[in-house]
């Protein structure tokens, strides 16, 4: 391909229902209204969002919780050292070295993925300590040798859940997130948790930083770009950090911290809504909700975020294919597709991914995944449910960022995004870019390649690097005799 520039947009022009059954013509025009949101309803979100975000803040709190990281300054790039950084997300674990080195925005990457075994994500807690112990153990035997004669490693540990931080080493869990239900851990301070199975497995290494994968994306992507103002996650789950000022935080007023002091506050924007004011949620959203390990609680990730994009997709096919008005795979076995969870994001951006006219690539997914043999008109309605579901998605994540920067009152800056919507759902960076336009009101561009006034882009690596850096920060403003935020000082000589 080299020298052909870049790949030609897919060739497929779209529905072609002109001979589709009256029936399935309908229920698309159905679930257009259902999951179009105009701009107008856009602008309504985003503001009653820069609202909450404010509220958050608050000395009585909202529904967003806007927790106060102790990540309390930008990277200057030319931060040093080697740590350890642990990564549990929704889906894997990652223990990786991070050495910052003497070049300025350089770094060195050694990393291990583990997978996190299904059962373990609803089972006991001890065990969950102990197997992220024990990968933390086999990666340093097999980069450090025996670890009985080696120091303490410090350590960055991204912990993606929403817990409160009254220090940047201790994190109370407030709820269990991306389809977690693991008993006795809500409510509770996981550092002690962790740091037992750490001591009982003979783990060297000392926690100088718990954090939040999208502190982590902040700090990351603000070591390489000035215009760095916001880390947000598109993945399994969603969510946004930023920088506010310490003197626009009104529940840590009674710190008396310096009023232009920055201080990264990790959203937990999949929260923001829960009250159910302002998002047009469907049908098939309240059976989500409903079905969820938590109730009423993530509103806004659960009509956006990796996990639940599959399964919004495939409430709409097992409610069409049972509505006795509709013909949608009438006599075929469609046992498979009445499986909860049995669709992920990949299913929907294979769909939303097939260039052919036929959607031929769709038909075989949906034989070789599902057994169902659609006919060509049924393969619209899938292809239309996938771009509606996938389109709403991104409209509404670009209504987060767009109260951030409203909040901040940015009205040019980098937003860094990382997650596997974002980097492999298709046009979810274009349609976020298209709602942002929307929402702030951009005049069309002269030129395609101009930068938007605000441009959400690939972030450095948040829970690597990020964990990393703020574990360098960390050490750096303590030694300088810092100490806000720190609860164990003695992890950081
Ligand atoms: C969690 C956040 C996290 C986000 C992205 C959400 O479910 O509550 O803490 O940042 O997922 O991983």
């Amino acid at each position: 391909m080299v020298g052909l520039g870049p790949k030609p947009p897919p060739s497929r022009k779209g529905t072609g229902l002109a001979d589709a059954p009256k029936d399935l013509v309908n229920e698309i025009k159905h679930l257009e209204e259902l999951f179009t949101i105009d701009t107008a309803k856009l602008k309504e979100i985003t503001n009653h969002f820069v609202n909450e975000l404010a509220k958050g803040l608050s000395e009585k709190g909202g529904s967003i919780p806007m927790n106060p990281t102790w990540v309390m300054s930008r990277p200057s790039g030319h931060e040093t050292g080697s740590f350890l950084a642990l990564d549990m997300g929704g889906t894997n674990l990652r223990v990786c070295q991070v050495t910052l080195t003497e070049q300025k925005s350089e770094f060195d990457i050694i990393q291990s993925k583990y997978r996190i075994p299904e059962e373990l994500k609803t089972g006991d807690a001890d065990e969950l300590w102990e197997y992220i112990a024990d990968c933390l153990l086999q990666f340093i035997e097999t980069h450090h040798g025996d670890v009985a004669k080696i120091e303490k490693l410090p350590l960055g540990f991204t912990f993606s859940y929403p817990a409160t931080q009254n220090y940047i080493d201790e994190g109370i869990l407030q709820r269990w997130t991306k389809g977690f239900d693991i008993a006795g851990v809500e409510g509770k301070n996981v550092v002690p948790m962790f740091e037992a199975a750490l001591a009982s497995r003979g783990v060297p290494c000392k926690l100088t930083a718990l954090i939040n994968d999208t502190t982590g994306t902040l700090i990351a992507s603000a070591y390489t770009d000035p215009k760095m103002m916001i880390g947000c996650i598109f993945g399994t789950g969603c969510n946004a950090a930023y920088f506010e000022d310490c003197g626009s935080i009104p529940k840590l007023a009674h710190l008396n911290l310096p009023p232009d002091t920055p201080m990264a506050i990790n959203c937990e924007w999949g929260a923001f809504d829960n009250e159910g004011k302002v998002l047009p949620r469907t049908p098939y959203d309240i059976t989500i909700d409903r079905d969820s390990p938590r109730p009423g609680q993530q509103a806004f990730e659960k009509m956006i975020a990796g996990l639940y994009l599959g399964e919004i997709f495939r409430l709409v096919m097992v409610d069409l294919h049972k509505k006795p008005s509709v013909k949608l795979f009438d006599g075929q076995d469609v046992s498979k597709l009445f499986k909860p969870y049995s669709l992920d994001s990949s299913f929907l951006s294979a769909i939303e991914e097939d260039p052919f006219e036929n959607l031929s690539e769709t038909l075989d997914l949906f034989q070789t995944k599902l057994n169902i043999n659609p006919s060509h008109p049924e393969l619209e309605l899938i292809r239309r449910t996938a771009e509606l579901i996938g389109t709403r998605a991104a409209r509404l994540s670009a209504c987060g960022v767009a109260a951030i920067t409203k909040k901040k009152g940015y009205t040019s800056c980098h937003v860094g995004a990382d997650g596997s919507v974002f980097n492999k759902y298709p046009h979810f960076k274009a349609r976020g870019a298209q709602a942002l336009r929307e929402i702030l009101d951009w005049p069309e561009k002269a030129n395609p390649k101009d930068e938007d006034p605000i441009e959400i882009l690939a972030a450095e690596d948040g829970s690597g690097v990020g964990a990393a850096l703020i574990a360098a920060l960390t050490l750096e403003r303590v030694r300088a005799g810092n100490m806000h935020g720190i609860l164990h000082p003695e992890n950081f000589k």
